[in-house]
């Protein structure tokens, strides 16, 4: 039997072979609830305009709705040789209305239905992923208020460079994924033009009321041009940048939590909530959560550069390439999500040693630029000769094995006569994040400062989106 949308010119049936390769019902199942509302609208506009009866319109709202109920309740049939979901939906809808169900793909083509429903599809997500990026951010800014003064080893180059507050190193991620939201924000602007009523490539001879269907569907208006509108997938391609750059910056933060919970630091608990033992041995304690959320990542940047490759060399305006761009989106995005998730449940969980921070932020001559910095603030020396001087002190405290602040004042003195036991208040850990009080600077007050400021724009509601 050939198939019954097109069968008009077709005398068999395709091989198997062409049937799966063909169809993409086993993944943009995943749109049919995006599918049905927006063959709903369709409808409701054609009926206003007087391009199907009333009673054809009721007929199908009346079959579309009891098509959602059998697929939420699992009772729907989903069928291979009707491809993909637009079909599997219109067919079913023949078989419960009859010929009316015939006259709902009037002035629309698969192509503007699959570039709509997706639209839908990944408007819903990012929606999603703002909210728990949300969350994220209060669990960490909830953290960072309550370690505002925990003092922890602050790196570059993952030398130990200056002391911070373990408050403000959270912040930082708490910034990261503001930016993170504001990308997914812009992602969710571009992407609210409605392409339904595009048809085919061409537009439609129907007298159409699109702005109708687009503030139906919560569309901001409808896409201007319909060679456009079916061949655009930048709506997928920019969320996915953005889930992308959003992924690196979790896995940043999970590979330092490997960093923090391995022994070698021990800067930081996880509790059982989040770690696995070893089959074998049995003292282990692994961050497999944060290891597989730095992992997740590169399946999500290899769904942007996959999309990216199968969009970069196709004509305009339809191509059946495009139906690949759905398994990697919806792959990424899910595995997105987990990752915001175990994330947050790992801040929440994560217990920092608080002394054996404090310890390791004194190693490593972490408060030298305090020492260069009150030679220039007392001995009004420029900066570059304090730095050499202080290079000295570090050297001949390094040859005595002792830290600067256990270094007696005579040996300072042996290389900076003017250097008095004042020197001593500048030293020490504590005092130095305290005195980084400039803005964005670790100091407690600033830390307690910022991390209130988020927790208070964190507590308003969203506003309400279309
Ligand atoms: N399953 C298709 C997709 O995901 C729907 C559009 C098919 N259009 C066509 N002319 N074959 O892209």
């Amino acid at each position: 039997m050939s198939n019954k949308m097109w069968g008009g010119r077709f005398t068999t049936a395709p091989d198997t072979i062409m049937e799966e390769i063909n169809a993409s019902i086993d993944f943009d199942r995943h749109l049919y609830r995006e599918d049905i509302t927006a063959s709903k609208a369709h409808a409701a506009m054609l009926a206003k305009q007087g391009i199907i009866t009333r009673q054809d319109a009721a007929a199908i709202a009346h079959g579309l709705d009891t098509i959602l109920s059998e697929i939420d309740g699992g009772k729907f049939r989903f069928k291979r040789s009707l491809e993909d979901i637009h079909m599997n939906v219109e067919s079913r809808l023949a078989d419960l209305i009859g010929p009316a169900a015939g006259r709902l793909h009037t002035a629309r083509s698969r192509n503007d239905q699959v570039a709509t429903d997706f639209k839908l599809w990944v408007r819903g997500t990012l929606d999603t992923l703002d909210a728990a990026l949300a969350d994220y951010q209060r669990a960490l800014a909830e953290k960072a208020l309550q370690h505002a003064a925990t003092v922890m080893p602050g790196f570059t180059h993952l030398q130990t460079a200056q002391p911070v507050t373990f408050g403000h190193h959270l912040l930082a991620y708490v910034e990261m994924a503001a930016r993170d939201r504001g990308r997914l924000t812009d992602a969710r602007k571009r992407l609210n033009e409605m392409p339904l009523g595009s048809a085919a490539l061409a537009g439609t001879s129907f007298p159409l009321d699109r702005t109708m269907t687009a503030k139906a569907l919560g569309f901001d208006r409808p896409t201007a041009n319909s060679l456009d509108a079916v061949s655009d997938r930048d709506f997928a391609m920019e969320a996915l940048s953005a889930a992308s750059i959003c992924a690196v910056h979790l896995s940043r933060f999970a590979e330092e939590i490997v960093i923090w919970t391995s022994p070698l630091t021990g800067l930081v608990k996880l509790s059982d909530k989040f770690t696995t033992g070893s089959s074998i041995m049995p003292q282990k304690r692994n961050p497999d959560a944060a290891e597989l959320v730095r992992a997740k990542t590169g399946r999500i940047i290899g769904a942007l550069n996959g999309l990216l490759i199968v969009m970069k060399g196709l004509p305009l305006a339809y191509a059946k390439d495009m139906q690949e761009d759905k398994e990697g989106v919806m792959d990424a995005m899910s595995a997105l999500s987990l990752a915001i998730a175990a994330m947050t449940g790992m801040v929440r969980d994560l217990v920092p040693d608080t002394e054996k921070m404090q310890a390791a932020a004194g190693e490593g001559y972490a408060t030298a630029t305090d020492l260069a910095d009150w030679l220039v603030r007392t001995l009004k020396m420029p900066f570059r000769e304090a730095h050499h001087v202080t290079g000295r002190i570090v050297a001949r405290a390094a040859k005595d094995g002792v830290a600067l602040d256990a270094l007696p004042l005579a040996a300072m003195q042996a290389i900076e006569p003017r250097i008095t036991k004042a020197v001593f208040a500048v030293l020490s850990v504590q005092r130095s994040v305290e005195s980084r009080v400039s803005y964005g600077g670790t100091a407690p007050k600033n830390v307690r400062a910022q991390a209130n400021k988020w927790l208070k724009s964190l507590a308003k509601k969203p506003g309400k989106r279309g």
